[in-house]
């Protein structure tokens, strides 16, 4: 049974993970947030920067909650991509010296993955077979999952355009309201009526793909027109329904129409409370089994890099060349 160390730092999370044999032992996470929140967005550079301070700290913090040191760490994994370059290059940076210190193997992992990963964290290894819906800031994507370690991953759909997260994120800004956009355009939206304003929902046919550039236009339009008498809440609300709409709708589709019972929801946007309760009725109706794990582990972390790694480990997967190069585009 094998303890892995895994390190998260593709975008603006510094995340440690200690996992076990599919059980987490220690996690720690820093996060640079606050410090890209006047920009609008994530600057590599800052964000780069804070990996650097916070790496260190970060590790130790894991090791202390886990109650175990240095020594019995069998492998380490890292977020190889996709990301920011300067910010998984940090990343990769202290994960080798790591690997090599300890004299231990070192494996990368795909962002993706992991997301999917964090879910096992919680709910246990997935079945055979599974449907994957992962909505973060950067994707939106419907998957065909077989055995995570040896399987090859079937893509059943994309966005077209801009990714869930990142509709959140630019709707919050067209509503004056705070970066990053997905909490609070949700703490908004508590407050709202989901059907006072019905928004386009981009089903673009029978297919699997998405689309949130017209909906995030037909909110850009509302405001616009609405004036001083904008109703914050209610377009929130609106806005985040058309959202969860369209994301439930197509996954529970793509299981029924791959004869596949679990669907599994990750990524920053599954934190969504509106998008796990419309979820969870969907799958009840359609009579698929639900998994999403808990909003700690959804958005970015190290403990799902390292629950990769546990699975790769487990599965006699090679390691990786200690000279693993960022892949910030890895597809
Ligand atoms: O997975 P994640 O932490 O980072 C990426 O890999 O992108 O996802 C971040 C995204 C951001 O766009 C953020 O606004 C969104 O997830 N998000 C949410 C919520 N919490 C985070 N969107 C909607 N509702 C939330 N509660
Ligand atoms: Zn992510």
């Amino acid at each position: 049974m094998a303890v892995v160390l895994g390190i998260e730092t593709s975008c603006d999370e510094t995340g440690v993970g200690i996992v076990s044999d599919g059980r987490l032992l220690g996690a720690a996470l820093a996060s640079s947030m606050e410090e890209h929140a006047r920009f609008g967005g994530v600057v590599p550079e800052i964000a780069a920067r804070a990996h650097l301070e916070s790496l260190v700290p970060c590790v130790r913090a894991a090791f202390q909650q886990a109650g175990i040191g240095p020594s019995e760490i069998d492998a380490v994994a890292v977020t190889s991509g996709p990301g920011l370059a300067t910010a998984l290059q940090t990343g990769l940076a202290a994960a080798k010296a790591y690997a090599l210190a300890w004299d231990r193997p070192l494996y990368g992992v795909h962002h993706l993955a992991g997301h999917v990963a964090a879910d096992t964290l919680e709910n246990g290894p997935l079945p055979s077979r599974s449907v994957a819906l992962i909505v973060s800031g950067g994707h939106t994507s419907l998957l065909l999952l077989g055995d995570l370690a040896r399987d090859p991953v079937v893509h059943l759909g994309d966005t077209r355009d801009d990714a869930a997260g990142e509709a959140f994120d630019k709707v919050a800004r067209l509503l004056g309201l705070a970066y990053p956009g997905g909490p609070a355009v949700a703490e908004a939206a508590r407050d709202g009526d989901p059907g006072a304003v019905v928004f386009p929902r981009a089903m673009l046919g029978a297919g699997y793909d998405f689309s949130f550039s017209g909906l995030k236009s037909a909110v850009a339009r509302h405001v616009e027109r609405a004036g001083s008498t904008l109703a914050v809440p209610d377009v929130a609300a609106s806005f985040q329904e058309a959202v969860a709409d369209v994301l439930t709708r197509k996954a529970v589709e793509a299981c029924l129409a791959h004869g596949v019972d679990t669907l599994v929801i990750v990524g920053g946007v599954a934190a969504n409370r509106r998008l796990r309760d419309l979820a969870a009725e969907r799958c009840r109706t359609a009579g698929l089994t639900l998994r999403i794990p808990p909003p700690s582990l959804c958005t970015d972390n190290g403990a799902m890099i390292a629950a990769v790694g546990d699975l790769l480990v487990a599965s006699g997967a090679p390691p990786s060349s200690r000279h693993l190069a960022a892949d910030p585009s890895a597809p």
